[in-house]
């Protein structure tokens, strides 16, 4: 596997497969890798001949209050584990690589950004649709794969894929989950033994809103208040419990058709978890509130 830390070494990296027609995937990510990011590498070398992975820690997703300088950075061990799942090349950017001095255009999906995690990290899917951007004008890959496990994220860089006329397929890969149920997360390296056993519940209390959903679609606002009250008493400080539509991420009422989504953010100690679930769709219309 050839490692590269800069656009143009990337680019010549990527020159004969290109001259040679082969399909290329592309795997953004910010290292700390796990299970969840290997499901990526997966699918991206089940469709592309070559794959490409980088791992840049973005700054400019983190608030000031967040866990930037904390962030887990354990380089080699990731290049080894790309390495051993089949990646060609890793591009690793410094900051001031993909940020030089007087990096002054920042690009900002309105609408889905801003809603749900968006409302309470603000400005993190400008810094995601900033860095994707980027990231995928430097490579152009046929395909790149990101996780339904960040499921805001998913449909900003879809929409921003798709509104910046950029030709490039963006697949979402389902979430991969300890046999617990726990979504797998760089942030559960974070979460201390007690807090460990606790963090199951979130997986299991939306799984339940989604069930309760799919056999009484009308229950939005009910399903809504128990899933809240159950995560606090799980012991969860919750950031959001919502149920919306899974294009749109429109707030629905009821749902009778439409594909919705289960979505919560959470605080266990220091530790914030997202997760999502899908609600199964079932024969009429959805209102939208
Ligand atoms: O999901 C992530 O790891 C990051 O948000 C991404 C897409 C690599 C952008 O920094």
């Amino acid at each position: 596997m050839r490692v590269v830390r800069t656009s143009s070494d990337l680019k010549e990296g990527l020159a004969p497969w290109r001259r040679a027609g082969e399909r290329i995937g592309l795997v953004p990510t910010m290292g700390a890798l796990h299970a969840g990011h290997m499901a990526l590498v997966a699918a991206a070398r089940g469709e592309c001949r070559r794959v490409v992975a980088t791992i840049f820690v973005n700054p400019k997703q983190f608030a000031p209050n967040e866990d930037l300088a904390s962030y887990p950075r354990p380089e080699a061990a990731d290049l080894e584990i790309l390495q051993s799942a089949g990646v060609e090349l890793a591009y690793l950017p410094t900051a001031d690589e993909m940020y030089p001095p007087h990096f002054s255009t920042m690009v900002r999906v309105g609408g889905l950004s801003e809603g749900l995690c968006g409302a309470h990290r603000l400005g993190h899917f400008d810094g995601v649709a900033t860095v994707v951007t980027k990231l995928l004008i430097q490579s152009l890959p046929d395909c790149a794969y990101f996780g339904e496990k960040d499921y805001q994220q998913l449909l900003v860089i879809r929409r921003l894929v798709r509104d910046l006329d950029l030709p490039i397929r963006i697949v979402g890969v389902p979430t991969v989950r300890e046999p617990d149920g726990l979504a797998l997360s760089s942030r559960n390296l974070y979460l201390s033994a007690q807090e460990r056993r606790v963090a199951p519940e979130l997986s299991r209390v939306l799984r339940d809103v989604a069930t309760a959903l799919e056999r009484e679609p009308g229950a939005v606002r009910r399903e809504t208040e128990r899933g809240l009250a159950e995560l606090t008493h799980a012991g969860f400080d919750v950031e959001y419990l919502e149920i919306r539509d899974a294009e749109s991420l429109a707030p629905v009422r009821d749902l009778v058709t439409a594909a919705a989504r289960v979505l919560a953010a959470v605080h266990l100690g220091r530790t914030r978890l997202i997760d999502n679930v899908p609600v199964a769709s079932s024969p009429a219309t959805a209102r939208r509130g």
